[in-house]
């Protein structure tokens, strides 16, 4: 039986005094309020609960991933929280257009009473990006300074704190190194892969060849050497002192193993056992992608508001964060997979044991 509570007042349930009682524009205290400060702090508000709603279903998901065995169940579990993030971040990007019906000069009127406060100190915003992955020596210097040289002491220990546990990054990786499947005794799909890929770059070589005689040699040679660099790449993916040289400067972040595995998902995705994974890696990619697409976004409107001017935490302003959102990008080995896709009829057939493993058999 259901117990019987107290009734729920909608104003208490829901905390609106303490909530509706904290936009205190500065310029109303300085004596003379600017409209769009109310404004200006209630975006700035909003973003900080949805933020904390995204570290609420990153939280969990790490807690799933976390585990040594994850259930299938658990996996659409996370796969629908993933894919509750990216709807957030699809009004995220919408609020900005909000913001900026508030002109330059409407911010001029009391953006000089928030120095030194600034985005720089949205402790949340780092605890998303540490979370899923971006560590703090993985910044460039520049970033790094700003990152936590602008809070204070207990907000720095916090997010040092939160770096030493595993990030989605991490986690992912992990998992996707447990997977089965690529390697096997019974099925050598590596090495029928490259010799694929093999014939397939030498087909490139024969066009190129077979061409020439419309080419001159500068455009020969360029086409011979594009092609030498696409051979390159594909061969620090298997060539295990080449991959490690790429992780060491920083130009690849998951393992070799996972990111062979990553790319048996893509390749096999048609795969029943492998939908859920391939659906995972590609809600991480629209998160990244969206995250991105902010900072530009943002650093646009910073743009618009601030033309060159420093922003209030004292960087470069848009060039700063135009900077960052190249540079803070989380999950670019998966994007950089699209490299080594080949085509579906190019597909190295999976034998009929391995493939039954894969497959869910219904009976009805
Ligand atoms: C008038 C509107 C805004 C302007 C002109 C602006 C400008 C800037 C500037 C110049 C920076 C670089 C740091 C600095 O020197 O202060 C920055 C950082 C930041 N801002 Fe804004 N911002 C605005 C609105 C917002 C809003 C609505 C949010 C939502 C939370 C936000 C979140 C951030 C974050 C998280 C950073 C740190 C980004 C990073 O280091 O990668 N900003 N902002």
């Amino acid at each position: 039986m259901q117990k019987i509570h107290e009734p729920v007042y909608y104003g208490d349930y829901l905390q609106l005094n303490k909530l509706l009682d904290t936009q205190h524009p500065k310029s109303k205290d300085a004596g003379n309020e600017a409209h769009d400060e109310t404004l200006f702090i209630i975006v700035h508000q909003v973003y900080e609960l949805w933020f904390k709603q995204i570290l609420h279903e990153l939280k969990s998901g790490c807690e799933i991933f976390k585990q040594k065995n994850i259930p299938e169940s658990e996996l659409s579990v996370i796969n629908s929280r993933l894919e509750r993030i990216i709807k957030i971040q699809g009004v995220l990007l919408d609020q900005l257009s909000i913001m900026e019906t508030m002109t330059p000069m409407d911010f001029l009127e009391f953006r000089d009473l928030l120095v030194p406060a600034s985005g720089f100190q949205s402790v949340q915003f780092r605890e998303i990006e540490i979370l899923m992955g971006l560590r703090t020596n993985q910044r460039k210097e520049v970033d790094r300074e700003y990152f936590l040289g602008r809070l204070n002491q207990e907000d720095q220990t916090r997010l040092l704190d939160l770096e030493k546990e595993k990030s989605f990054l991490e986690l992912i990786q992990d998992w996707l190194e447990r997977m089965p499947f690529s390697f096997s005794d019974e099925f050598d799909f590596w090495g029928e892969y490259q010799g694929t890929v093999e014939d397939m770059l030498c087909g490139d070589e024969i066009t190129i060849k077979d061409n020439q005689a419309f080419l001159d040699e500068r455009s020969l040679q360029i086409q011979l050497a594009n092609l030498s660099a696409t051979r390159e790449t594909f061969d620090s993916l298997f060539n295990e002192k080449k991959y490690k040289k790429l992780l060491d400067k920083g130009d690849r972040r998951l393992s070799q193993k996972a990111t062979l595995n990553a790319l048996f998902i893509l390749l096999y995705r048609d795969q029943p056992i492998l939908h859920m994974p391939f659906q995972i890696l590609n809600s991480l990619m629209d998160i990244d992608e969206n995250f991105t697409t902010w900072r530009y976004r943002h650093a646009i409107m910073a743009h618009r508001m601030l033309g060159t001017k420093i922003g209030t935490g004292g960087s470069s302003g848009h060039q700063y964060l135009k900077m960052a959102a190249e540079n803070n990008r989380v999950f670019n080995d998966l994007f950089n997979l699209a490299t080594f896709l080949i085509p579906r009829s190019s597909l190295p057939k999976i034998p009929e044991s391995i493939a039954s493993q894969m497959n869910y058999n219904y009976r009805g």
